[in-house]
């Protein structure tokens, strides 16, 4: 039988720090001074772009999760061969826009290898005025609901969502998706730009099950004892 503090989920698994980092040798000194401290990272346009994707399946060769944040969106079998790529990079998680059509060419992709799919249900900079000058005739909260009911049905695996979205979402997916939050604050931390935040103890009570956090640990003093205070806080709010 586990004892009850080995069945706790590890604090490390929810914390997926952005790597937004324009110089891959800045980006490996980050990941050298994290150390065991973290275990999963995000890379996404301006490192990908500048010898991430590399970098990502060295990380996954040392054991930890990457987080391809490349939100892909194209003709069914250009989606379905572009993430077979990254699957075989070793990454664990890859975005895609919450297109019908796009999700499925995603999970034919997927198959079944250790990659799971997170859908981008709508922007987070996106408000009503945007999705209808985009020729949506759905609110942002409508188009939310209706594409995370779909990426459910096609048997997508996760998606991620503002911190504003995280209770709606929760209500379509249940417990069946994972739900990954940007927009995430430690109290007194600076928004920089990010409208809508939650802390992490506030992402984590609702619905939370990762939280992708970047300037507040990668800009930080001390990056490692920043990202220890997070985890504290996600054990802490996770009881
Ligand atoms: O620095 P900060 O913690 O605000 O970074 C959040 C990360 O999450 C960035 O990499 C950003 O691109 C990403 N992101 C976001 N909002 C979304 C989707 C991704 O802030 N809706």
């Amino acid at each position: 039988m586990q004892s009850p503090a080995s069945s706790r989920p590890d604090p490390r698994d929810a914390l997926i720090v952005g790597l937004d980092i324009a110089s891959l040798s800045e980006a490996e000194a980050m990941v050298r001074m994290l150390g065991d401290a973290v275990s999963f990272y995000k890379i996404g346009y301006r490192l990908a772009f500048a010898g991430g994707l590399p970098l990502a399946e060295r990380l996954a060769k040392e054991g930890k999760k990457v987080f391809i944040d490349l939100k892909l969106h194209d003709i069914g079998n250009t989606v379905k061969e572009g993430v077979e790529s990254i699957a075989a990079l070793g990454a664990t998680f890859l975005t895609v826009h919450a297109y019908p059509q796009t999700m499925r060419a995603a999970v034919e992709g997927r198959g079944d290898s250790g990659l799971r799919i997170l859908a981008v249900t709508a922007l987070t900079s996106y408000d009503d005025h945007d999705a209808a000058e985009a020729g949506y005739g759905l609110a942002v909260r409508d188009l939310v609901r209706l594409r995370a009911e779909q990426a459910r049905a096609i048997g997508i695996d996760g998606i991620v969502c503002s911190a504003a979205e995280t209770g709606l979402v929760r209500d379509v997916a249940g417990g069946a998706l994972a739900i990954v939050t940007p927009g995430i604050r430690p109290a007194g931390a600076d928004a920089g730009g990010q409208k809508r935040t939650l802390t992490p103890r506030e992402a984590i009570l609702a619905g939370s099950d990762h939280l992708v956090v970047a300037r507040p640990i990668i800009q930080a003093r001390d990056p490692r004892a920043a990202a220890l205070a997070i985890l504290d806080e996600i054990a802490a709010a996770r009881g």
